[in-house]
């Protein structure tokens, strides 16, 4: 097999339809292997999803001995002991703080599920009019119509605008870009307090759910809110009775230290969205987790929530999920790894002196960089240099994979990187990730690049 698909060689309608992709034949632990033989870190788990580290043997097993039980039975017709299995562990991984759990096989359709459920409720509370969903400029949800139209990021959006179904967004908790200009010690929270305002403007009455981020994915790259921001955003939604909905599609499974992020914000969601993580990498499953009184709602109105997708709750996702789950505890890999967070964040810190780096942020193995022209005026880099782009252009080059992503700066410019390797990362292959990053970033990059394509 060939090692590089040129476009010509290669039938697969790629993301970058020109770029000559790299073709990853093996990968074991943290890192991936070429079919040359090459060997590259993968900083970034893949987007952010490769928690466990690759090539387990034990995950390879647990989906062949699944396949040689049962595959597959439909979740409208029966249930499974897998699936039964895989609720109860979620479960158990809240505190029992969720109940209930529904699967889907990725973490848009969980947005979506999410959502709809979110809907269900209010119908079944007797408020049908309650039917907008808000959520943040500068997020991401995913990629159908629906959880496009959710996100906030520009450049996501922007080739599929005029298609979407718009909805209502409020400004991100982005203290380093703050839309108010405030600083976190006086700035009274205005960025949780524009969800009242918008609550308010749309009427009470037809708004059905908040939908976050608790830690921004690759929109913002592991922005943290500020200390009572979703404390204040808990009390703004259940005074206009608005569901709360954390996107934890990346946050979830142990990515910031804790087993999901909304522990750490001292508020319960009424709706969690996971995906990613929650198959440790080696299935696509997702899941939308809710509380009792959310089930109980439905069940006792109207019994039935007709909304899902065939491959939902099949036994093989679902039987990789609870030993994901299993893992992540035998090998003490959510807060037991916390450390290696802190070690990142702590080796990360020796970049900041650099010209180019304006801010470093983040929970547990989930870290961003965010890069400007000038430190003081946090200026972002001119567009035209890609210049994140070519930082994990660089970086491939050293032998490591990164994740970047643009439009920091109000979906128009902007330039981060994000650190989220699998969590069984040491402190060595630390030290090795972050020096290949200063010498990637130590480069000149600053002179046009047309010819890379950033999003
Ligand atoms: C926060 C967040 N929500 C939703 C999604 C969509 O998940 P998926 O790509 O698995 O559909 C992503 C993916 O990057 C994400 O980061």
């Amino acid at each position: 097999m060939e090692n590089n698909y040129s476009n010509d060689a290669s039938h697969v309608f790629h993301f970058f339809l020109n770029r000559e992709y790299i073709s990853i034949a093996n990968a074991k632990g943290i890192y991936l292997y070429d079919n040359k033989g090459n060997k590259y870190i993968d900083a970034s788990g893949g987007p952010i999803l490769c928690n466990l580290g690759h090539g387990l043997k034990e995950m390879a097993k647990v989906i062949g001995d699944q396949a040689g039980k049962v595959s597959y039975v439909h979740r409208i017709d029966f249930t499974n002991p897998p699936l039964e299995e895989a609720a109860q562990k979620v479960c158990k991984a809240s505190d029992y703080t969720m109940d209930k759990v529904f699967f889907v096989s990725g973490g848009t359709e969980a947005v979506e599920i999410g959502v709809k459920i979110a809907r269900k409720y209010h119908l079944d509370n007797n408020k049908p009019s309650k039917t907008c969903v808000i959520s943040r400029w500068q997020s991401y949800h995913g990629s159908t119509a629906g959880a496009l139209a959710w996100t906030g990021s520009t450049g996501r959006r922007s080739d599929f605008f005029p298609y979407l179904h718009d909805f209502h967004h409020i400004p991100p908790a982005y203290c380093y870009r703050c839309w108010f200009n405030k600083i976190p010690e006086t700035c009274n929270l205005d960025c949780a307090n524009a969800l009242e305002n918008e609550i308010m403007c749309l009427g009470p009455d037809n708004v059905s759910v908040f939908l976050a981020e608790p830690v921004s994915g690759m929109s913002l790259c592991g922005v943290v809110p500020e200390k009572g921001y979703f404390e204040r955003i808990r009390e703004i939604c259940n005074k206009y009775d608005v569901l709360l909905m954390f996107d934890e599609v990346m946050t979830g499974m142990g990515r910031t230290g804790k087993m999901f992020a909304y522990e750490h914000f001292n508020v319960v969601p009424d709706i969690l969205a996971l995906g990613k993580g929650l198959g440790g990498g080696y299935f696509p499953i997702g899941a939308v987790a809710v509380p009792g009184y959310i089930y109980k709602k439905i069940a006792d109105n109207s019994g039935m929530f007709g909304a899902g997708y065939s491959w939902g709750g099949n036994p093989l996702g679902c039987a990789v999920e609870s030993k994901t789950i299993d893992y992540l505890y035998e090998h003490d890999l959510v807060e037991g790894r916390s450390k290696m967070g802190k070690y990142l964040d702590h080796k990360l810190e020796d970049l900041n002196t650099h010209p180019l780096v304006g801010n470093i942020r983040g929970m547990g193995l989930m870290r961003g960089i965010e890069f400007v022209e000038d430190k003081k005026t946090r200026k972002t880099l001119d567009p035209k240099y890609a210049f994140s782009a070519r930082v994990a252009a660089e970086c491939m080059k050293r032998g490591m994979f990164i994740e970047y992503s643009g439009g920091c700066d109000r979906g128009q410019s902007g330039d981060m990187i994000m650190f989220g390797p699998p969590f069984i990362i040491n402190e060595a292959q630390i030290e090795q990730a972050v020096e290949i990053l200063s010498q990637a970033f130590d480069e000149n990059l600053l002179s046009d690049s047309s010819n890379f394509l950033t999003f």
